[in-house]
């Protein structure tokens, strides 16, 4: 029989775990068309058969797609399994102190899903992400192309949102990523930020609005990294800009979109760093990451990234 084109593929999306970022992702991802089958799974079961309920009853004003409660058999035909089963982040707690916790869930998941024989691709979405990509790579033996984190698509959506409102420009205008670790050591790549095609420290006397630019750079770098504990101390948790991210992460795998994107990846010498997954842009497409945009950073940004990949080493290595 001919193998069917990827167009023609049913797009199926298993998300394991039913808690605030899969259940969010999900409505998400559901509005957006990009899917035909959403599947929720989770270790509590009265948790995933009410989330599917609530949802479902959305299908009126949803476009076509099929949402159901699932188990392990569904990762067989999945193009991408998503992975936000784990312990939420408490006040206070910071994300490396989740990842003894984590690992062995997001490892025996990512051990089934090998084990169910699936070829799509496993985003790994819970903390600490990078550590957990780079143990969903070992337990599932896949090539790391095909097992990527969310890294720090979120937060390059800060860093974009917090510009754009400094600049008092339209976000989509402004380009910007966050690289390195999706945590403490996270840092702004200025060398490749820019506004309407213009270099921002070109941009900033155009614009001529700061009194003292760099501070206000400080300034913003500071609320993107910060951002998770604001929110996670108003309110215990983050879910919708972080279902949006992976909405958009889904799309460029779904549909093959080659979109740049800064996923979490396992390095393979790139900047001399090696086995370290981390933040950079990559290109993404139904195969997962086809290539890491290795782009000319400053000298400031090399010593950041490696500050990065060393505290990411330490914790991998805390486990091993
Ligand atoms: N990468 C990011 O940008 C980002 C952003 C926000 C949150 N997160 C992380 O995502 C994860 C989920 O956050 P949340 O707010 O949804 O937490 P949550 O506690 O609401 O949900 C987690 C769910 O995982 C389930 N679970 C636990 N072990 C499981 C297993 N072995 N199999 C199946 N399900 C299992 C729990 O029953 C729970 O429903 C956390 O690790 C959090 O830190 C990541």
């Amino acid at each position: 029989m001919e193998k069917k084109k990827n167009s023609e593929q049913n797009r199926k999306v298993v998300v394991v775990g039913a808690g605030g970022v899969g259940a969010t992702f999900c409505y998400a991802l559901a509005q957006s068309g990009l899917a035909d089958e959403i599947v929720l799974t989770d270790r509590n079961e009265d948790l995933v058969e009410g989330q599917v309920l609530d949802l479902v009853h959305g299908q009126p004003f949803f476009p076509t797609v099929k949402i159901r409660s699932g188990s392990p058999a569904d990762y067989a035909d999945a193009q991408l399994v998503v992975i936000t089963a784990g312990a939420a982040q408490k006040p206070g707690e910071t994300r490396l102190q989740l990842l003894k916790k984590n690992a062995e869930i997001t490892g025996s998941i990512a051990e089934d899903v090998a084990k169910n024989d699936c070829k799509g691709v496993i985003l790994v979405v819970s903390n600490p992400v990078d550590v957990l990509t780079h143990v969903a790579i070992k337990r599932s033996g896949w090539p790391k192309s095909r097992v990527i984190g969310s890294g720090t698509v979120l937060d390059s959506a800060r860093f974009r949102y917090f510009l754009a409102r400094h600049c008092n420009v339209d976000v989509h205008n402004v380009h910007a990523y966050i690289l390195g670790e999706h945590g403490d050591s996270e840092f702004a790549a200025w060398s490749m930020t820019n506004v309407a095609g213009i270099k921002i420290d070109e941009y900033c006397p155009v614009c001529g609005k700061c009194s003292d630019w760099k501070f206000s750079k400080a300034e913003i770098e500071k609320q993107v990294r910060e951002s998770a504990y604001h929110i996670i101390n108003f309110k215990g948790s983050t879910q919708y800009a972080v279902g949006l991210s992976l909405v958009k992460i889904t799309g460029a795998i779904l549909r093959g979109q080659n979109s740049v994107l800064t996923v979490s990846t396992l390095l393979n010498g790139e900047y001399g760093i090696n086995d370290v997954c981390l933040s950079l842009p990559c290109i993404v497409s139904d195969k997962g990451v086809e290539r890491i945009v290795v782009s000319p950073l400053s000298e400031s940004e090399l010593i950041l990234l490696k500050k990065s990949s060393d505290i990411l080493k330490k914790a991998k290595e805390s486990i091993e």
